[in-house]
């Protein structure tokens, strides 16, 4: 590993780090937030090189642990993982897709110290969730999972990333939340970067359905204070200002992939000029403070204008690098999202104009091939 170069300038800690384990999973979301292109297993860190870099983390400050893939209990080593985690005091939160393996290794990774789970669920429908999955039979899988997780005593997040093929059962997915015991619901719209950008058309929602949607859960948030914790993030094309993505470039949380190489957000390595560094050649506190991937648009000095002068820009950091790139072309736009951008009014008359034509089928995907295909069968990794 290379020594440790000069820092540029003194940084925060980082808060969380994502520990991508494996791209390996059983699903095949259309708007997964993985990278185009897949790291194979035989890439994937091993298990020392994986503690190492939770230790490092320790070291730096880092208080949040997401177990994350794909599917991460596909790790054969994801019992042994979870239990450096608690070794170490890191909070540990398992974000599992609850097929596969999930059931067969919960009991074991409750007892080494896991914290909290948080479940993805594709649908309430179980035909719907199934679809979007891309997997038979996932459902009743996933409601037994979440049922062993509650009676645990683990606490249970939910996870229902929106969009048009689900967005008429947001009232299902708090009904769903409340039935199996969740403390908290993430209803998360989907952001379009990364695969979820290849099916755009496939899944943008209308503005009226968008509207209906956040009316219904400012409304369960006041029935269900006390009980249920419901986070909800709104889809970037419908919003007026947008969210500071990943917490803001290099503020917050270090993502590490399944061959180590260490990004600010999960969707990074689609700005292909930037240079990033691995966690097999560069400490984690080196990469953190030093790595040209992490100090491209970390604070405000990289800002071109509206941004630049804009009294938001310590607030949201300029919106997402990604979109950004994706809509702009250009990594250091403002993010087009933003009603402030001079791209603004067209993304949204982009978006009116995808939602209202017949969507076309997802485009599945899966390691080495993507395609517009019928649902798997089982659960192969
Ligand atoms: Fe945020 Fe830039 Fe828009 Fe201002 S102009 S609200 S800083 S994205
Ligand atoms: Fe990369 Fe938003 S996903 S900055």
């Amino acid at each position: 590993m290379n020594a440790i170069t000069p820092s540029r300038q003194a940084v925060p800690a980082p808060v969380g780090l994502l520990a991508e384990l494996t791209h390996r999973c059983p699903l095949r979301c259309p708007y997964c937030s993985n990278p185009l292109e897949l790291d194979r297993r035989s890439r994937e860190l091993d298990t020392q090189t994986w503690q190492r870099v939770l230790t490092e983390a320790a070291a730096l400050g880092v208080l949040h642990v997401h177990l994350s893939g794909g599917e991460p209990t596909a790790r054969n080593d994801i019992v042994e993982i979870t239990e450096t985690c608690a070794k170490l005091g890191l909070y540990s939160n398992l974000i599992t897709s609850g097929v596969g393996g999930a059931l067969d290794k919960l009991q074991a990774l409750y007892d080494v110290g896991l914290d909290h789970v948080q479940l993805s669920v594709q649908g309430v429908d179980a035909a719907n969730a199934e679809k979007i999955g891309g997997l038979k039979n996932a459902q009743p899988q996933k409601m037994l999972f979440a049922e062993k997780v509650t009676s645990l005593g683990l606490p249970l997040t939910l996870n229902s990333v929106i969009h048009r093929g689900n967005i008429h059962e947001v009232e299902g997915f708090i009904d769903l939340a409340v039935k199996l015991g969740a403390k908290r619901l993430e209803v998360a719209h989907t952001q379009y970067y990364g695969w979820a950008y290849v099916n755009r058309a496939s899944l943008m929602p209308n503005k009226a359905d968008v509207d209906a949607s956040i009316r219904i859960v400012e409304a369960a948030r006041e029935r269900l204070k006390g009980q249920l914790v419901i986070d909800l993030v709104v889809p970037d094309y419908y919003a007026k200002y947008p969210k500071a993505c990943a917490g803001g470039w290099g503020r917050k949380l270090m993502n590490v992939t399944p061959q180590g190489k260490v990004l600010p957000c999960h969707a990074a390595e689609t700005i292909s000029h930037l240079e990033f560094w691995y966690v097999t050649e560069h400490s984690l506190g080196d990469i953190w403070a030093n790595s040209p991937a992490f100090t491209a648009y970390r604070g405000t000095d990289w800002m071109q204008e509206p941004c630049r002068s804009c009294d938001r820009r310590e607030k949201d950091w300029g919106g997402c690098r990604c979109q950004a790139l994706a809509l702009a072309g250009d990594a250091a736009a403002t993010d087009p999202a933003c009603s402030l951008s001079p791209l603004h009014a067209k993304v949204r008359a982009l978006a009116a104009e995808e939602a209202a034509e017949n969507p076309p089928d997802y485009v599945y995907r899966t390691i080495g091939s993507n395609v517009r295909s019928p649902l798997k069968e089982e659960a192969k990794l």
